[in-house]
């Protein structure tokens, strides 16, 4: 099952209402590790700043992505929820590490590429200098492994490198974190079934975790069933809904009786549509209900994050006092 014991450290960034691919491809993953391991999951500001916002808003995002994390099942008994421009060792930490970044290793990130071709008009050092800071936030917890998705490899890779250097130069400190490689559900676009499910498709493309029943029986009637992609590519709207049924539904003979009918051609979707729109709307119930009620208590929210800064805080200062004194600079 899942590894004891382990420290795992993830970062998600406060832009905007999780969709149900974030929630099947990594959150649900998260709460199922809090039970086993010692767990640090982070709202990455300082990481949201380094492409165009409103600073009016970003305050409520961040509140906005905890609130999230809660919703989902994180439990602040269990791990260290926390903001990350709340632990000033963070970037403290960054700007030591940047020190041993090789520029070459920054310049080739993809992330970094496809950033940069997005923005051009705001190519700022810390677009660059984003996985120093991501590499920062997962050494100060001495962190095992990593639970993220495969855009974000390349960064643990280099962070990793990081780790080496640092213990190369001046006597081993840093574990070399590894990627957790979560078998998660892979859900596409509801309309464009060849495309990943993403918020920047446009909102029928996506299920939000906040979409009121109605809302998901329209987006659901109305989702492509057909093969092939707009391309050509073999690529089943129907395979698509039928997977995100099979791993929302507990009912097992269900499951099989409709992955049977779907091979032989023969799902009917008329009937499948509003089954698996129900099956949604049950499993964001309780997610939905959590967060109405934690949005009434915003001073209870305050307090989780708070106590999350005062844990993760402990630790980063240790971490710091350690690599200074290494540095010679203690
Ligand atoms: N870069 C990650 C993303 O965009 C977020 C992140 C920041 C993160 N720091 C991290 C993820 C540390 C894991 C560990 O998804």
């Amino acid at each position: 099952m899942f590894p004891r014991e382990k420290i795992i450290f993830s970062g998600v960034q406060p832009t905007g209402e999780l969709h149900l691919g974030n929630y099947l491809g990594a959150l649900k993953n998260w709460s199922a590790l809090q039970e086993h391991n010692r767990c640090f999951f982070c709202v990455v500001d300082y990481h949201a700043i380094t492409i165009p916002y409103q600073a009016k808003v970003m305050s409520k995002r961040v509140l906005e992505a905890a609130l999230d994390l809660l919703a989902v099942g994180l439990d602040p008994e269990k791990c260290v929820i926390f903001v990350q421009s709340q632990v000033p060792e963070h970037t403290e930490l960054s700007w030591i590490l940047s020190t041993l970044t090789p520029l070459g290793e920054l310049e080739r990130m993809t992330q970094y590429k496809d950033k940069a071709s997005e923005h051009r008009q705001n190519i700022n050092a810390g677009l660059l200098t984003y996985p120093v800071l991501m590499a920062a936030d997962i050494l100060l917890y001495q962190t095992d492994l990593v639970p993220v998705g495969e855009d974000q490899t390349q960064h643990v890779e280099l962070t990793r490198i990081l780790a080496r250097k640092f213990n190369n130069t001046f006597g081993e400190y840093f574990k070399e974190p590894k990627v957790y490689e979560a078998t998660v559900a892979r859900v596409m676009s509801l309309l464009e079934p060849n495309k990943k499910m993403s918020k920047s498709l446009g909102p029928n493309h996506c299920l939000s975790l906040n979409d009121p029943p109605e809302v998901i029986r329209r987006k659901i009637a109305k989702a492509v069933t057909d093969e092939g992609g707009p391309n050509g590519e073999r690529v089943s709207g129907g395979r698509n809904l039928l997977n995100l049924f099979k791993v929302l539904s507990e009912d097992k003979p269900l499951k099989k009786e409709l992955e049977e009918q779907y091979q032989a051609g023969e799902l009917k979707y008329a009937e499948f549509k509003p089954l698996l729109a129900d099956t949604i709307i049950k499993v964001l119930e309780p997610i939905q209900a959590r967060r109405a009620e934690l949005a009434t208590k915003p001073q209870e929210l305050q307090k989780i994050l708070l106590d999350g800064r005062d844990k993760a805080r402990l630790i980063a200062q240790k971490t710091l006092r350690d690599v200074k004194e290494r540095i010679g600079l203690a």
